[in-house]
């Protein structure tokens, strides 16, 4: 799903025309390429390292599992090109870099400058929140933060998305005739909507193992055992990396901590951030740094009609807006700040970074 929005992305953005792409499949070796392919026009086999070391950039959208496999073969075989990847596998080695380029370019051309060629795209969540209120890092204004999310099913999968609306399928045949029937009793409706949750058979919540079609869950990724999930824990290593903060970079890391949890959206991630500011700064100066800050991040006035218009999933899906709203000071007192970001975890939380570094590379 990544790779085709990657691709739909460097079609659209023209990077097809500034490269010679190769086409690499792990399992269609042979097949008809991407109508982008310009010499290439058969797929190669995406485990051929003789094939992949003639690449001087390898894109790869294609999982942890071939990462693991595949890059330490080309890397021991001396291939020294560009490697980037949206899988997480390589994102916390020493020498790889994550790429958010709106956020971290001087943390990429230092990489550059010193022969840096693993380039991996962030956690979504992180990406996307980073797009929204990068500003506020930037300037050295967050003393720490907490994020409570509300992460789409799309950030399990295809298969999670398919899962989720055949649920809600599933529940609405199991009470439509009641819904039909205006006299009839919501408490009714909503026993057998319950009962049917309940009864869901192990093929029905196959991905994501408890039903999520009108409830949620409150566990993102494996269990660290400390009582923080992966996805929690990656909201602190993975903000403080992109902005080159931190252990390996000579300073204090700052504290992100949260909750991440699972909803019934589709596609975008959104998340409700609270900081700790080192000091008091005026909203309007807050919210000029934001909407300053990059091209995709926009302040949205809080208010009830701009909120619910501007700031939804549905409002963000398909667009590489970053929204930021719900901007206020908080009631701990004036360094504590509230907001809420939304971002589609396809394009700035997967495809967008992978092939903005594609062309800081090419161009
Ligand atoms: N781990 C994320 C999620 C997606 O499950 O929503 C990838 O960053």
């Amino acid at each position: 799903m990544v790779g085709s929005v990657l691709l739909d992305r460097m079609a659209a953005e023209g990077d097809f025309d500034v490269i010679e792409p190769v086409f690499f499949s792990t399992s269609n070796a042979g097949g008809q390429a991407p109508a982008y392919a310009k010499n290439e026009t058969v797929l190669k086999d995406a485990y051929d390292i003789e094939a992949l070391r003639q690449c001087e950039i390898i894109i790869t959208a294609q999982g942890g599992d071939y990462t693991k496999q595949v890059y330490p073969q080309l890397r021991a075989a001396g291939w020294k090109g560009h490697w980037i990847d949206a899988a997480s596998s390589l994102r916390m080695e020493k020498d790889a870099v994550i790429v958010l380029d709106p956020v971290n370019l001087p943390v990429i051309q230092n990489a550059l400058a010193h022969g840096g060629n693993t380039w991996v795209g962030g956690n979504c969540t992180v990406s996307c929140m980073l797009m929204g209120v990068g500003a506020l890092y930037k300037a050295g204004l967050v003393e720490w933060m907490s994020t409570q999310t509300y992460q789409a099913a799309s950030g399990g999968g295809a298969q999670h998305m398919r899962e989720l609306l055949t649920q809600y399928g599933t529940l609405y045949a199991e009470v439509k005739a009641l819904l039909d029937d205006p006299k009839s009793a919501i408490l009714e409706i909503d026993r057998q909507v319950i009962a049917r949750q309940r009864s869901l058979s192990a093929q029905e919540t196959a991905n994501f193992l408890v039903p999520l079609g009108g409830s949620l869950i409150p566990w993102i990724d494996s269990d660290l055992g400390n009582g923080v999930s992966r996805e929690e824990w990656k909201g602190m290593a993975e903000t403080n990396k992109i902005l080159g903060q931190g252990e390996g970079f000579g300073t204090t890391a700052i504290p992100v901590d949260g909750f991440c949890v699972r909803v019934g959206a589709m596609r975008c991630h959104s998340q409700a951030l609270t900081f700790k500011l080192k000091k008091d700064v005026p909203l309007d100066e807050i919210e000029g740094m934001i909407a300053a800050d990059n091209e995709w991040a926009k302040v949205v006035p809080n208010t009830k009609e701009a909120t619910i218009e501007q700031l939804t999933p549905v409002a963000v899906t398909g667009t590489m807006n970053i929204p930021v709203g719900r901007i206020r000071k908080l009631a701990m007192g004036p360094e504590y700040l509230g907001a809420f970001t939304i971002g589609d975890q396809l394009l700035w939380g997967a495809a967008e970074p992978l092939r903005r570094m594609l062309r800081i590379l090419v161009d």
